[in-house]
């Protein structure tokens, strides 16, 4: 069929126009900026997945705003522990200020839970997160994301800076995962 693509041995299939993203990501910097208005934050996008979503929301910003980009160094912990998930490259002068995390997508909420409790024991008073795309049935924590552009079921999308395996970052639209595919 067309519009179907192929990423390694998967199929899939259109799910979210960019333009459709474009709205989500306007309604999320809208958010923002009514929440902090003349507050200088501090975005601090996850890499890689969020590079696209963070690039357009910081242009729909008009509170005082930082960027600094970070990436996940995950490892095996302890049995009891699991995967550790460590943030590298924020600096002290950051951790002091209004954190905005910034995750394309939030699944089981280990990461996002992880990184906030590493920054409020690093000092951190104010952390939040805008994530564009929240997948609450399989969100294992009570506090959802502060700021989310769309609720989806429990699928596997890519495209809009999420993969598969490496690829289909680079893809404007949102796909989907075939059914039975
Ligand atoms: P969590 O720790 O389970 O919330 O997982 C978050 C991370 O898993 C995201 O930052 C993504 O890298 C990855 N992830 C979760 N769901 C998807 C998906 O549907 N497509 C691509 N990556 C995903
Ligand atoms: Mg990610």
């Amino acid at each position: 069929m067309n519009n179907e693509i192929v990423l390694h041995d998967l199929t899939f299939v259109p799910y979210i126009s960019s333009k459709k993203l474009d709205e989500h990501v306007k309604n999320v910097a809208q958010k923002i900026n009514e929440a902090y208005k003349n507050q200088a934050v501090v975005l601090v996008p996850i890499l890689n997945g969020s590079f696209l979503f963070a690039a357009d929301l910081v242009r729909y910003l008009t509170v005082p705003c930082e960027v600094e980009f970070v990436k996940v160094q995950s490892y095996e912990g302890t049995e009891s522990t699991g995967t550790v998930r460590e943030l590298i490259g924020l600096k002290e002068e950051h951790i002091r200020k209004k954190i905005i995390l910034v995750e394309d997508i939030v699944d089981t909420g280990n990461t996002l839970t992880q990184l906030k409790t590493q920054l409020i024991n690093a000092g951190a008073e104010h952390v939040v997160c805008a994530s564009l795309l929240f997948k609450p049935n399989a969100y294992k924590y009570s506090t959802p994301p502060e700021f989310i552009g769309i609720e989806i079921p429990n699928h596997f999308v890519v495209g809009y800076g999420l993969d598969y395996d490496g690829l289909g970052r680079n893809l404007p639209d949102l796909y989907v995962l075939k059914p039975n595919s």
